[in-house]
């Protein structure tokens, strides 16, 4: 196939069917799925509440347009905000609502710049690669919009370049593409402080740590953090397009009509299912989730920690770093794993990178692990004999 742009490695081989956590590709090969498609379909695949819901929607209409009411928007919106009276602008990916933060942000506070962090990852349009900190991929780009200033994460340093000129901070709460670094509790916390004490906004991007991936439906509540915006997308629709953006109430002066608007954005199909997928991460569901990750965190540290090749484990909730001595590539041990019918990820700095679905049962979980130390015992030992 040479019709596409080469934008993307591709590992040879198609994933056509899902079932649950399980994948199956075109030969009929079964894999144990530990990535959710990066981390969007949380509640699996071929799900039948979710089928159902979609299908519905189907039978009724595609689209609508956002130019009548939509009771659908409402209702997905409702559930979105931490506080009652919050209000949501839909988007169709992460991306394009980190846009629309960006944007908004500017438009509130009457400023131009926002403070972002080295090895955050927001996308990859103009706005969103520019607050992302990953000179590589804004290669041939330049310049991009201007006003981006770029510190530290987890540095308390960056404290001091939150100045009054700033229109926003833009931080994940767990940087992913990153290296699935978590940011530290009490810095977080001064972060937010110091926002509120220049005027600048807090901007959150839950892109990849939302929609219970970390055990709550966002990660900022663990930490106690109220974000003036925060964004949301990936795990939302459960693979259905979409993204969102979620401001504090009296923000919305500054989105009115005319502002910012996508004709694809809040379509019916994506709302039908972000609907189910909300009704089914209830509170019991969000806790085992983080009750499962526990476990699984403390059967890695047991079990791979004490591997020469294995430098450190980090993460929260289902979303997890494995990071290897740079001697042994990470791409080697997604062969290996793919080879032993396993799916997993990597990111930046050799780290192995898992996002399991989090329907997965800890039997599932531990049987990931298990295979993750054959994978790199069978790595360390092709590497002894090379
Ligand atoms: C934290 C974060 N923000 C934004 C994005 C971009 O989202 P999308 O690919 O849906 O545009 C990603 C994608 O990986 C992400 O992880």
């Amino acid at each position: 196939m040479n019709h596409l742009f080469p934008t993307y490695t591709r590992f040879p081989f198609e994933i056509v069917k899902g079932q649950g956590t399980h994948l199956f590709d075109e030969k009929g090969n079964e894999y144990l799925d530990l990535t959710s498609g990066i981390g969007v379909c949380g509640l699996g695949y071929n799900v039948k509440e979710l089928n159902d819901a979609v299908e519905q929607q189907l039978h009724q209409v595609w689209h609508t347009s956002n130019l009548y009411e939509s009771s659908l928007q409402e209702s997905v919106a409702a559930k979105l905000g931490v506080e009652p009276d919050m209000l949501v602008s839909f988007a169709n990916s992460g991306t394009e609502a980190n846009e629309a933060a960006l944007k908004l942000a500017r438009k509130a506070t009457g400023r131009l710049d926002f403070l972002a962090f080295d090895h955050s990852f927001h996308g990859r349009s103009a706005g969103s690669l520019t607050v992302t900190g990953n000179q590589g991929i804004k290669e041939g780009f330049l310049p991009l919009v201007p006003g981006a200033r770029f510190a530290k994460y987890n540095d308390y340093a960056a404290l001091d370049e939150i100045k009054p000129d700033l229109a926003g901070v833009i931080l994940e709460v767990v940087q992913g593409e990153g290296g699935v670094i978590a940011g530290d509790a009490k810095w977080l916390k001064a972060v937010e402080e110091k926002c509120h004490a220049v005027g600048a906004l807090l901007l959150i991007d839950e892109v990849q740590t939302g929609m219970g991936r970390t055990g709550s439906l966002f990660a900022f509540e663990q930490f106690g953090l109220h974000p003036d915006i925060y964004t949301v997308a990936k795990g939302l629709a459960n693979g259905i397009p979409v993204g969102a953006m979620v401001g504090k109430k009296e923000l919305g002066q500054y989105f009115g009509p005319g502002s910012h608007g996508s004709t694809f954005a809040g379509n019916p199909l994506a709302m039908a299912a972000a609907q189910q997928v909300l009704k089914m991460l209830d509170n019991d569901f969000l806790n085992a989730v983080g009750q499962k990750a526990a476990v699984m965190h403390q059967t890695m540290e047991n079990e791979l920690l004490d591997l020469d090749m294995v430098k450190s484990i980090s993460g929260l909730g289902l979303m997890i770093g494995i990071h290897l001595d740079q001697s042994v590539p990470v791409g080697q041990v997604l062969d290996q794993l793919h080879a032993q019918h396993v799916l997993a990820l990597s990111a930046r700095d050799n780290t192995l990178r898992l996002l399991p679905p989090l329907i997965a049962s800890q039997d599932e979980l531990l049987t990931g692990v298990d295979e993750i130390k054959k994978a790199l015992n069978a790595v360390e030992s092709a590497t002894a004999t090379a």
